[in-house]
């Protein structure tokens, strides 16, 4: 793979922080035209390539120095952390900022016919996720056993379709939630979107332009504040 002298940004193709992303970035006077059918879309008037990927993919690809930058929340950025170093994979990255907005939740939910007290009416119950590290996390601390169904996309279909009693994924306004027939018992972990960079050594140009897209950043947040 050659090095590319276009910086690279991942966003979440279609999704929570899809519309959020690309508003910041034109907010920060990166010019693009997006193509429903293409991975990449190219900015006219800055050095700049943006990769429309799978939201769950962002870390990775910022973490192997696929692309330079990414959006992200924090939460999907931490699974990927933590899978990572148990892989022995490279897990690291620069935070740049935290964003102002993607605030979204990992929660527990159970579909609405479940009689549910607390986390330990799930001992010993199926729980599909695509977060399984940071659900993992959160029952041992609670000392709760459970299965795990690892699922990369469709978690909220599971119980309906007899896969898991419950599921463990994320929430922002509770509408896919609502649609399956579920409801939301424990918030195991809150975020908002961050601007995440790879660690590798950058040309001085790419890092000048990172630097500039940054400092333009930090405005268009501070002005909304
Ligand atoms: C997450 C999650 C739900 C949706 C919840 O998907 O898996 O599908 O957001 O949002 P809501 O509460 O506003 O309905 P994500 O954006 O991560 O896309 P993905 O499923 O393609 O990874
Ligand atoms: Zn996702
Ligand atoms: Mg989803």
């Amino acid at each position: 793979m050659s090095e590319s002298n276009r910086l690279r940004i991942a966003i979440q193709k279609s999704g929570r922080l899809s519309k959020e992303s690309m508003k910041l970035l034109r907010s920060c006077g990166v010019k693009f035209n997006i193509n429903e059918q293409r991975l990449i879309a190219h900015s006219d008037n800055l050095p700049i390539d943006l990769l429309r990927v799978r939201d769950d993919d962002i870390p990775g690809l910022v973490m192997d120095g696929v692309v330079d930058l990414g959006i992200i929340g924090e939460n999907v950025l931490e699974e990927e952390q933590i899978d990572r170093e148990r892989l022995d994979k490279p897990s690291t990255c620069i935070k740049l900022r935290e964003l102002d907005f993607g605030a979204c939740r990992l929660s527990l939910a159970v579909p609405n016919e479940f009689n549910y007290e607390d986390a330990t009416s799930l001992e010993g119950l199926r729980i599909a996720t695509s977060y399984p590290n940071l659900l993992r996390r959160y029952m041992q601390n609670k000392g709760i056993t459970y299965n795990d169904c690892m699922l990369k996309g469709s978690v909220e279909v599971a119980p309906r379709a007899g896969l898991s009693d419950a599921i463990c994924d994320l929430v922002s306004t509770g509408a896919t939630l609502e649609a399956n027939g579920l409801y939301e018992t424990e918030v195991i972990y809150s975020s908002n979107a961050c601007i995440i960079q790879s660690a590798k050594t950058q040309t001085p140009a790419k890092q000048a332009l990172i630097e500039k897209i940054l400092s333009r950043i930090n405005g268009v947040v501070r002005a909304k504040e």
